[in-house]
């Protein structure tokens, strides 16, 4: 594996939960969010909110939301005297990967500046939320959520899947049993290593009657992964609604 500078950094950035009080000054955001800014873009279409008035998830001193935004795409192109007619699916599949390139850039600045940070995940009802906060208009969407700060715990980085459970060269492989067993112990095994459910007291409850086998001593992340996506947000109405609500039409077309 090669090392350099750049690299070192992506390979030992972690997310933090714990961070100073110190403030990040202004310098230090605006070099974050240009370098952001500088992501590869399909057409732009993200805003990137910001407050610092109130401390954020994790005692972070910067809370930011990255939105994907067709509203600013609309106005420049009323200027122009266009209308979009690319569906609002294929807009919010480009919008999303504009917003998220955004965001990562600025994870990785922030690091390289010595700051930490964490996403935060955004379901309908914080959607709501948010768009009343920020009076956000139709067309825009708050896709993540975003703290930033200077951290104040140490740790080593999170494990991820073996190379050859990611990478696949000109074909996707038949994977057995035995592999994907292997990739969740490496997984597991990482976190584990760390204590990162116990020490964080976290483990999602079960909700049908099916029994809890697991303590603190086995509960890893392929059990905590498994019982989000395994009971959380089964319908996708209230995500649905709110979409439709901010003017994203997402219904099949005759
Ligand atoms: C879209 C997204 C949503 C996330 N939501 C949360 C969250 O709600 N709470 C949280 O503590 N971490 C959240 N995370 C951070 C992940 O838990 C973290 O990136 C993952 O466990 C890997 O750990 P690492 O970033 O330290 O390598 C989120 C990350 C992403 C990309």
């Amino acid at each position: 594996m090669i090392h350099n500078p750049t690299i070192d950094l992506m390979l030992q950035r972690k997310s933090v939960r714990k961070y100073t009080d110190q403030k990040p000054s202004d310098e230090v955001i605006e070099t974050i969010v240009r370098a952001g800014q500088q992501a590869p873009f399909a057409s732009q279409l993200y805003s990137i909110l910001l407050t610092r008035k109130k401390k954020a998830p994790f005692g972070a001193p910067l809370w930011f939301i990255i939105c994907i935004d067709l509203y600013k795409l609309e106005r420049f192109m009323q200027i122009r005297g266009w209308e979009v007619v690319t569906n609002d699916i294929v807009m919010l599949l480009f919008g999303l990967q504009d917003a998220a390139y955004a965001a990562e850039n600025m994870v990785v600045a922030a690091e390289s500046l010595g700051l930490g940070s964490c996403y935060l995940g955004i379901m309908s009802k914080r959607a709501t939320q948010i768009i009343k906060q920020y009076k956000l208009p139709k067309r825009v969407f708050p896709l993540v959520e975003l703290v930033m700060g200077y951290p104040a715990e140490t740790f080593p980085p999170r494990p991820r899947y073996p190379m050859p459970f990611t990478l696949h060269e000109e074909r996707y492989p038949i994977l057995s049993d035995d592999e994907v067993r292997a990739a969740m112990q490496v997984m597991d095994d990482g976190y584990m290593a760390q204590g990162y459910y116990s020490r964080q007291k976290i483990k999602i409850p079960i909700e049908s009657g099916r029994p809890d086998t697991f303590t603190h001593d086995n509960y890893s992340w392929t059990e905590h992964i498994s019982r989000k996506w395994g009971q959380w947000f089964p319908s996708p109405n209230d995500m649905l609604e709110v979409l439709k609500s901010q003017g994203f039409d997402l219904q099949p077309k005759e």
